[in-house]
């Protein structure tokens, strides 16, 4: 058999494309975006300045920036045959199937936003615009609410919670999840962007690369991973008890969700900046047990196996203070990252190769065949 070079088991270390969206220094725990760190970004930027920033490569002028917001409060409203179609799905499913399924069939009343290419653009702001309304359509239905209203006022952030929550964000909560957008909205090659591109790399449309990538997030080793915190939480129970379970998981050899990264190989840098709104939203509704909680598991797992925290650690607490119920955790996460995922599609269709990998093949050969009245 002809040699092949070694596996890369999981791609690591395999450099698969080139991006001029997202770059991360996992030595020295930085993140950036075009060019902009992270740090600055989720200090002093808003998650419509980060889309024109990922779609265009630069951040907006105001007139821009006040035009991709009324664009985003236009193209809010759903199809009012795929707001029916979400109300007969059922209400005990999980939400990230409802969004994949949700995306796949928004294609089917939009055709014209479906066709590959640069003016995929238009379609990439309509996924934006329109994940939350079918988050708030879903859910809604589940705990008896009306669904909700476009409410061009409100930034994504704020619109995103009035369609989870129902009533009207307070400045510090649509901060919060300002910050938490701006901070999912990209992250390299992670596995779902990864698969966007594979399915974009085909010249497939942009729907169906962002359903690849809403069934590729929903795994608890990429997105899933902030609902399993939370149940962690929910185990312990109290800092006390900390210690001791998560001594027990390690001995037996159970991941502990929201530590450990692919790339970083010190703290990540959104996990820091969560971290600190955890503490500030915990204090706002006098409430800072998750915060210590997590603070403590942190101490435990970094001294028994040496991980830092990622992303995933922190961002549960945040939304679960705010009053999101933990299901809705990564379906959040796709709310921001259809932003990168869209962003490296119209990558990928600018500069666009098949992706298709070799394997290594490890079964046999040559084998005779058998006719079926002669196997046993
Ligand atoms: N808890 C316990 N042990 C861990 C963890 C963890 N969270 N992460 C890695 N390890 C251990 C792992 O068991 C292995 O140990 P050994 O060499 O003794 O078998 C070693 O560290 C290397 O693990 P790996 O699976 O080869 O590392 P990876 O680069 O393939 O995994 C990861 C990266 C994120 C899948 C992994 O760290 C993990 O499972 N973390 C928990 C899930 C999680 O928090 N996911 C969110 C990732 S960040 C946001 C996102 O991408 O969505």
């Amino acid at each position: 058999m002809p040699a092949t070079p070694e596996v890369q088991t999981g791609l690591e270390d395999v450099v698969a494309a080139t991006t001029r969206i997202c770059f991360i220094d996992g030595k020295q725990g930085r993140l950036i975006y075009e060019g902009y760190d992270i740090r600055d970004l989720a200090a002093r930027s808003t998650f419509e300045e980060v889309a024109h920033l990922l779609w265009y490569g630069r951040l907006p002028t105001s007139a821009q920036l006040a035009e991709l917001k009324a664009r985003f409060a236009e193209l809010r409203t759903l199809p009012s045959a795929l707001a029916e179609r979400i109300d007969t799905l059922p209400i005990s499913a999980n939400p990230m199937d409802i969004l994949r399924t949700a995306v796949s069939s928004l294609a089917l009343f939009e055709p014209e936003e479906t066709r590959p290419g640069p003016s995929s653009i238009g379609g990439a702001q309509r996924l934006v615009a329109v994940l939350p309304t079918i988050l708030g359509q879903f859910h809604r239905r589940r705990v008896r609410r009306p669904a909700p209203e476009p409410r061009p006022e409100l930034s994504q952030a704020a619109y995103l919670l009035y369609c989870l929550l129902d009533r009207e964000p307070t400045e510090l909560e649509s901060r919060a999840m300002d910050v938490a957008l701006v901070l999912h909205a990209d992250h390299e090659l992670n596995a779902s962007t990864f698969s966007a591109r594979v399915t974009a790399s085909t010249l497939s449309d942009l729907y169906s690369a962002v359903t690849s990538a809403i069934g590729t997030l929903k795994g608890p080793l990429h997105g899933g991973a902030n609902e399993r915190v939370m149940e962690l939480l929910d185990e312990i129970g109290s800092v006390d008890r900390a210690e001791e379970v998560v001594k027990a998981k390690l001995a037996r050899h159970e991941r502990i969700m929201g530590f450990g990264h692919r790339v970083y190989k010190v703290e990540d840098p959104r996990a820091t900046i969560l971290r600190e709104w955890s503490r500030k939203v915990g204090e706002s509704r006098g409430n800072l047990r998750y915060y210590e909680l997590l603070r403590r598991v942190e101490e435990v797992v970094h001294r028994e196996k040496g991980l830092y925290p990622n992303v995933d650690l922190y961002s549960g607490s945040v939304y679960s203070l705010i009053g999101i119920p933990h299901d809705l955790f990564t379906p959040v996460f796709a709310a921001s990252r259809v932003l990168g995922w869209t962003a490296h599609v119209l990558e990928e269709y600018r500069d666009l190769r098949l992706i298709r990998p070799v394997a290594k093949y490890v079964g046999a050969l040559d084998l005779p065949y058998v006719p079926i009245g002669e196997r046993h």
